[in-house]
């Protein structure tokens, strides 16, 4: 278990910069399976996700190299198992369901443990399920392994029933070297959806229309290595600014695209904070006091769910009444008790949390559940008055690089220790 121990009520001031983007790595890695060469992997971020995706490369007989601290040299030439049901964890990361679609792709059959990841309530997969059936697989999900097999996988035409990121990736790893076209209709637009294509395209395959709805995918016969660089990570990004707009004081985010920012960064507006952008950083300014907003999740371009326990967080000390609504995964308000222990008042009613803003939050002991509550639980603490412990069950470091050395640098009196085997 990690425990951080934060001394709240430090503005932060300073530069910052952020690290590869976690969702698109984690898919990327998973990607190179379709791949005979070196791909070399630049902007990759130092987390728990990566080691042990790399793990598992490596158990499927992967070389990879660490070509200095943020680059990867992954070489899947040889790689020769399609069954990665009983490696062990397999089960405790949700990206792991991007080996399914890989290995159809390579092998034209995968058996991976289903995919676990971040509590929120149910999280269905029959979205990816009817893409690779579509496309000429057959599935099967028995004792918690996905089982996919196909004689051939040819193109077809894929409408999702539900915006899915996980699916639409999914789809594009197992089409990527079907026989003919294939078209997803209704496909996420998230950027990380975009980098997984690219990232596809420069090592030879045909994807068009990633970050539009619809996304075309031509079969071709062999992908070969090249080089990559991973996209800034926008919730990493978002979450820096969310932690400046709570403590206060004034940072630069750098590395980010602020395109990516921009639902994040009208909020903040809204909310009475400054945002400067520049070509590759955003400068963030809060020296008065935050009015409250209301803020509804949607997939991209739309607010992220992702950062909205972070948003929420912040709106418990602005002026007046908010209302967050989550309309992505069912169940994500699980933290909020939490931040109540730290004397927020929130009152949540299914997927709506309404936020009777306080005048400020005090240090206590609490836990975060999962990896973003676990970041919003980190700026509770900087902006509560005395000490704040935040237990946390490593689900932080899965999904953020040197999170504690890179707030320390802002100014923040934050320390982590690990407390091993004790979960
Ligand atoms: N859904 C279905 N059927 C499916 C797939 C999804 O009903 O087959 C539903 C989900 O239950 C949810 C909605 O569709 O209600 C969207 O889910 P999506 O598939 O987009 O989410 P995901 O692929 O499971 C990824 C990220 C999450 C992020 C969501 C939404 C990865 C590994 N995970 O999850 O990231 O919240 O997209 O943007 O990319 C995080 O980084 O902390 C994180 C949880």
């Amino acid at each position: 278990m990690d425990r951080y121990v934060i001394n709240g009520g430090h503005r932060l001031y300073g530069e910052v910069c952020v690290s590869g983007a976690k969702n698109a790595v984690v898919a990327i890695l998973p990607a190179t399976v379709l791949i005979k060469g070196r791909c070399v992997i630049e902007n990759v971020p130092d987390i728990r996700d990566v080691k042990f995706l790399t793990n598992i490369l490596s158990h499927m007989g992967a070389s990879i190299e660490r070509l200095d601290a943020s680059t990867l040299s992954v070489d899947c030439t040889d790689v020769n198992v399609y069954d990665i049901s009983d490696f062990e964890g397999i089960g405790d990361m949700r990206a792991s369901y991007y080996l399914i679609g890989a290995l159809l792709g390579r092998f034209n059959r995968a058996r991976v443990g289903m995919p676990g990841g971040c509590d929120f309530g149910q999280r269905p997969i029959d979205q990816h399920i009817k893409g690779f059936e579509r496309l000429g697989a057959t599935v099967s999900v028995c004792d918690d392994v996905v089982s996919a097999e196909a004689k051939c996988l040819r193109g077809a035409s894929i409408y999702m029933d539900k915006i899915s990121v996980g699916a639409t990736i999914n789809v594009m790893l197992a089409a990527v070297r079907a026989e003919g076209q294939t078209v997803i209709e209704n496909a996420a637009k998230e950027p990380h959806v975009v980098d997984v294509a690219n990232f596809l395209n420069s090592m030879g395959a045909d994807i068009r229309g990633a970050g539009t709805d619809v996304i075309k995918i031509k079969g071709v016969c062999d992908l070969t290595g090249g080089s990559y660089a991973i996209i800034p990570d926008q919730i990493e990004a978002g979450t820096y600014m969310v932690a400046a707009a709570a403590a206060g004081g004034r940072i630069t985010v750098r590395n980010v695209i602020p395109k990516h920012l921009d639902s994040i960064s009208a909020k903040l507006r809204e909310a009475g904070v400054e945002i400067e952008e520049d070509d590759e950083c955003v400068t963030v300014t809060r020296l008065g006091p935050l009015r409250s907003v209301n803020v509804k999740t949607l997939p991209y371009p739309g607010f992220p769910t992702d950062m909205q326990p972070q948003i929420t967080t912040l709106l418990s000390v602005a002026d007046g009444d908010s209302v967050v609504t989550e309309s992505i995964f069912d169940f994500r308000f699980r933290y909020v008790e939490e931040l109540r222990v730290m004397g927020a008042q929130l009152s949540v009613d299914g997927n709506v949390c309404r936020i009777c803003g306080v005048g400020g939050l005090t240090g206590a002991r609490i836990r975060s559940y999962d990896l973003r509550a676990g970041a919003a639980m980190l700026i509770a603490g900087l902006m509560a008055d005395g000490r704040t412990e935040v237990e946390d069950r490593a689900y932080i470091s899965r999904g953020y690089e040197n999170i504690v050395d890179k707030l320390r640098s802002l100014g923040a009196d934050i320390t982590m220790q690990t407390v091993d085997g004790v979960y």
